[in-house]
């Protein structure tokens, strides 16, 4: 991961070494935070950030299911964003929009404390690597489950509910896969630790639908409907563990990982990455990078001129 010079942090700019938080920091004890990963893309256009008023979207959501009032619009969020990206000279780049309850009262109650927001952004290569995106990767299925809507609430993207990702994603790379797929608590295939999944068996696609605890993913939004325009039916429905190996194509998606094909399960061979995948793949890769007009509505392009 590479760092950039500034981060914003509570309508300012500072240096990328200066933004910090205090110990006390309540979101550092509870995990109350909500965030979003948003990718920004060079294009003919110049650099543009994908689905951008979706993840601003879901970030408000996000906070609104904690009780959490975000201190800043979504436009000047948006407006921040760009502005941010432009003074680091970045043409592509990953972005981190974290919003947390700062340091304030100690204790299980946050509403006291302030709601604090800061945006990062740097360069970042897919997150299973391109190898991965090529070539496909090898999955355990997690001993652990998905977060329960009975414990916590699956639909936002919470800080402290990724605790459950990284045990998932520590216990599938200690046993030396790429990553992990969680079922949900009813043992339904549910999702990655960062990506939604999709099993292709006949020709047709399947995906665990919003009731099976997923995170209603913006890549999986975008794959339906890109599957949708290529002729392929995509039914969001409840998917068996087993369907996993039975499957004649397996992919994943997310914003950090883009769309990864899977091409082993619990060490059941899957193959290497099928036509529909690879068909789907292309078509995702060219709309993130403004190559399909078909899709141009879901670019943001940043407006502010770059400062040397
Ligand atoms: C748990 C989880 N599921 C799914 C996704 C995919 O969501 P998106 O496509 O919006 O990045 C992510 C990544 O944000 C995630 O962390």
């Amino acid at each position: 991961m590479s760092t950039a010079d500034l981060i914003w942090h509570n309508g300012e700019f500072v240096a990328w070494e200066d933004a910090k938080v205090h110990v006390l920091t309540h979101a550092l004890h509870y995990g109350t935070s909500v965030f979003e990963g948003v990718r920004c893309y060079e294009t003919e256009r110049g650099p543009a950030v994908f689905r951008h008023w979706d993840h601003l979207d879901r970030l408000e959501a996000s906070a609104k299911l904690y009780y959490m009032e975000l201190p800043f619009s979504k436009d000047q969020l948006r407006e921040a964003t760009h502005d941010l990206i432009g003074r680091n000279n970045l043409r592509s780049c990953y972005i981190r929009p974290v919003a947390y309850r700062g340091h304030g009262p100690m204790g299980l109650d946050p509403e006291a404390n302030p709601v604090e927001v800061s945006i990062a952004v740097w360069e970042w290569a897919p997150y299973l690597g391109e190898e991965g995106k090529k070539h496909g990767v090898r999955a355990k299925v997690s001993s652990w489950r998905r977060i329960s809507p009975q414990s916590l609430v699956p639909h936002s993207k919470a800080g402290g509910q990724y605790l459950n990702s990284v045990l998932a994603k520590i216990e599938s790379k200690r046993g030396g896969y790429d990553e992990a797929i969680l079922l949900d608590d009813l043992g339904r295939v549910c999702e990655g630790s960062g990506e939604n999944i999709f099993v292709v068996r006949d020709g047709r696609i399947a995906t665990p639908p919003q009731t099976a605890s997923i995170l209603d993913g913006i890549s999986r939004k975008s794959i339906i409907r890109i599957a949708a325009d290529l002729g392929f039916e995509v039914v969001e429905r409840d998917v068996a563990r087993a369907e996993l190996t039975l499957a004649d194509e397996v992919f994943m998606a997310g914003t950090a990982a883009e769309l990864v094909p899977v091409r082993e399960i619990d060490d059941i061979e899957i193959g290497p990455p099928g036509e529909i995948t690879r068909q789907i793949q292309q078509v995702y890769d060219d709309a993130l990078h403004g190559r399909d007009q078909r899709y141009s509505e879901w670019l943001d392009v940043v407006a502010v001129p770059s400062k040397a």
